[in-house]
């Protein structure tokens, strides 16, 4: 795979236009202040970019969030403060990638040291709220913002966000206040998706094999649960269409009929979210829930994991040593089986066990 290839040719054309601009004794300095103006814009819209090179060796950090009550009351002795589904762990990890916790409640420091080490963040889905003070939503935010950053610097840096992690992405890029940028809305089907016309314009669909397509397409194997929506209006109200590309990517109906988006991407930054989720098809076995399992599903499904850790693979960042890496790695935590005792995720991370509740 080679990097560079979405590169931008409006802003090449431009900068040959500059380079032969000596050729044109004509040309005025204004003329000069408007090229670099267009080429300045061509720059912004433009796709960050990569590096040729990938790395093989990518790891992913996955975004804790608030114990619910119903977690809680699993623990009532330990009181731990945060914890991670481990489907969303097995499902970066049967992709090619390892997986680094990041913890919530902490400095900004502590988001920039784990991100200076890591080639891309996971924010999981579930069931908190964002305005929690020092929570899920504030830790996402740093992260969100210094990811910007990275990237603006030419530091490949991709974020994917599942049902919440979606909805979460979409707010933060609106803007985090009171009236929170989504709607109420019901989907606990498994759903195909919608494509758009020009899906195949999109990054997370470009490449996607015609046979993983035709499944999301005509088959229910996409999981939802999600009682909030984004829709169209919630975009636009936002100006958030020129910067996010939905109408490319695909939509699904909620129970009431509400076409909500399914799948987003920003144009300029490696950032990518989905309203369904794509790991609980292999890793989520409630049996009261419908979660579909079919081989169709189980296959289709993993196509969005495998595009993501592709997309870190393009991040060089890495642990200074084994000793390092060794120490931030999830496998010094054991994940409990929670679906024994009546959770809906079967297996989870539990961290920070507190004094008081
Ligand atoms: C957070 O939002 C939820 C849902 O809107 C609300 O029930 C809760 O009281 C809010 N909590 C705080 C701390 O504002
Ligand atoms: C989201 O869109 C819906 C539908 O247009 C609208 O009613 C709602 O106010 C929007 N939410 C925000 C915060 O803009
Ligand atoms: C798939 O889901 C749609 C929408 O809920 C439903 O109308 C349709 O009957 C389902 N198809 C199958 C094959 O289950
Ligand atoms: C959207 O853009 C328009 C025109 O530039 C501006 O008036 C409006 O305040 C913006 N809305 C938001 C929510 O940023
Ligand atoms: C957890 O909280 C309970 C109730 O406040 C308390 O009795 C218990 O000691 C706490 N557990 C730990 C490990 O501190």
């Amino acid at each position: 795979m080679s990097g560079n290839k979405s590169l931008d040719y409006p802003a090449k054309i431009i900068s040959e236009v500059i380079a032969n601009i000596d050729q044109y004794w004509f040309v005025s300095a204004m003329t000069i202040g408007t090229l670099l103006v267009i080429a300045a814009y061509c720059l912004q819209a433009a796709t960050v970019t990569y590096q040729d090179v990938l790395n093989d060796r990518p790891i992913i950090g996955v975004l804790s969030q608030e114990t619910s009550l119903h977690l809680h009351s699993k623990f009532p002795e330990e009181n731990y403060t945060s914890y991670i589904a481990s489907s969303y762990v097995k499902d970066v990890e049967k992709s090619g990638a390892r997986v680094v916790p990041i913890l919530i409640g902490k400095p900004r420091s502590y988001y920039r040291d784990i991100m200076g080490n890591i080639n891309g963040v996971l924010f999981p889905g579930g069931a908190t709220h964002f305005n929690q003070s020092n929570g899920y939503a504030d830790a996402a935010q740093h992260i969100f913002e210094m990811a910007q950053k990275l990237n603006d610097a030419g530091d490949y840096f991709p974020i994917f966000g599942v049902c919440l992690g979606f909805e979460l992405l979409v707010i933060l890029a609106s803007g985090r206040g009171l009236n929170e940028n989504r709607i109420p809305c019901r989907s606990y089907e498994n759903l195909p998706l919608h494509f758009t016309q020009d899906f195949r314009k999109s990054k997370m669909f470009h490449d996607a094999p015609r046979d993983i397509i035709d499944i999301l397409k005509n088959k229910n194997v996409t999981v939802n649960v999600h009682r909030y929506c984004i829709v169209d209006e919630n975009l636009s109200s936002h100006n958030l269409t020129k910067a996010w590309r939905n109408l490319q990517t695909s939509y699904s109906n909620d129970e009431n009929g509400v076409r909500f988006v399914a799948s987003i991407e920003n144009k300029r930054y490696p950032f990518y979210g989905v309203q369904f989720h794509p790991e609980k098809s292999s890793f989520e076995w409630k049996s009261s829930k419908t979660y579909t399992h079919s081989f169709d599903a189980v296959r289709a499904n993993r196509y969005f994991m495998d595009f993501f850790v592709n997309e870190c693979r393009k991040s060089q960042r890495a642990f200074a040593n084994t000793a390092e890496e060794n120490a931030k790695l999830i496998y010094n935590y054991e994940p409990r089986f929670t679906g024994a005792l009546g959770s809906s995720y079967h297996q989870c991370y539990m961290f920070e066990p507190r004094g008081n509740v």
